[in-house]
């Protein structure tokens, strides 16, 4: 637990991030979990998984941008991801995540305006590529803002995904207003350092919350993206998907690159959508901290590939 919150209180740190930056993406810790750092890459490692019987959604690495030209920066940058898994012939089986924070969320008074507007771009180009945006969800600070922008954008754009994280009190009662028609969620853990206020601090208190999340949304009409690694959950997903007459492809699975890949394999060779969640490019700091602070053997790894590196 302590390790953990030192993790997440890291990935928040400016001065670790420069130092950790500075370790080529070729280190072992970040390949197992980062695709690469360009497009070119990511879209290469949604080409070898699509060949596997797997779907993807693409993330390209990035959040808390304070300058609005990053902003726009990472905007195009989709627009050329979408573009060449189009070229690719990818888009069937691949739609891309996004954090709303990496697009002018956290600009200041004008962020959410910012952050409509590159959503609005990025979502238009995703469906003429034929495919479609899930927004990642970020601290607990950012759901009002990014489940008003998710309204906002789904006017024009239906299919637009959200995320939703079981361990935040409030997620059941989200989870009611958008079990609807249509209406496309990712239903994970969480991964930030969230105070009691607001979130669960027991992992058997979150694993619980998340069956009641996934009772809502697999008993609703909207399309459940069942996040996770844990078996546990995972085989009750699946329970629950049968006791509401739901057939294979009216829900999905999905899990991040990297982590129990033959665990991917077997749910899809059972007939199962699975999802692949891969990060790429070089902003992967704190992504790679959540994911280290998620387990302790890695972060031991981490840490030894650190020191014999120093
Ligand atoms: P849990 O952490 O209990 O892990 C269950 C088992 O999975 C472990 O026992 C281990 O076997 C394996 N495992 C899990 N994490 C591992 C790791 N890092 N390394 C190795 N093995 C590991 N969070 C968020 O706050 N906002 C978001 O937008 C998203 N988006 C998102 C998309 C997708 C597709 C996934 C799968 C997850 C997210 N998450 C997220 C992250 C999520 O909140 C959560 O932190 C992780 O998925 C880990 O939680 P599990 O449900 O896997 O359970």
């Amino acid at each position: 637990m302590v390790l953990r919150q030192g993790l997440l209180t890291a990935a928040r740190s400016r001065r670790l991030k420069k130092l950790v930056s500075t370790m080529p993406v070729s280190s072992a810790i970040v390949t197992r979990f980062v695709a690469g750092e360009t497009a070119d890459e990511a879209v290469e490692a949604a080409r070898r998984l699509i060949a596997d019987g797997l779907t993807v959604s693409l993330d390209r690495l990035g959040e808390d941008t304070r300058d609005r030209e990053d902003a726009e920066r990472t905007t195009k940058a989709y627009l050329t991801v979408l573009d060449r898994l189009a070229r690719a012939g990818l888009t069937r089986g691949t739609e891309v995540s996004l954090k709303l924070s990496s697009i002018g969320q956290a600009l200041g008074v004008d962020g959410d305006k910012i952050a409509v507007d590159n959503a609005r771009t990025i979502a238009l180009a995703a469906q003429n590529a034929g495919t479609t945006v899930t927004f990642d969800m970020e601290d607990h600070t950012t759901v009002d803002s990014t489940l008003a922008i998710l309204h906002e954008v789904r006017r024009d754009f239906p299919q637009t995904g959200a995320v939703l994280q079981a361990y935040l009190h409030r997620t059941e009662r989200d989870c009611r207003d958008l079990a609807h028609q249509d209406s496309r969620v990712r239903l994970c853990k969480g991964a930030y350092h969230e105070p009691p206020s607001v979130a669960y601090q027991k992992r058997i208190d979150v694993d619980r919350a998340y069956v009641r999340c996934l009772k809502i949304l697999m008993a609703g009409q909207g399309y459940p993206m069942v996040a996770t690694h844990d078996p546990r959950l995972v085989e009750i997903a699946g329970a629950l998907a049968m006791r509401h007459d739901r057939s294979r492809g009216s829900y999905e699975f999905q899990m991040l690159y990297g982590i129990r890949p033959d665990e991917q394999r077997r749910l899809a060779g059972l007939g199962d959508t699975v999802r692949v969640y891969v990060p790429y490019g070089d902003q992967w700091y704190p992504y790679l901290m959540r994911r280290l602070a998620e387990r302790p053997s890695n972060a031991g790894f981490f840490l030894r590939s650190l020191v014999t590196r120093s």
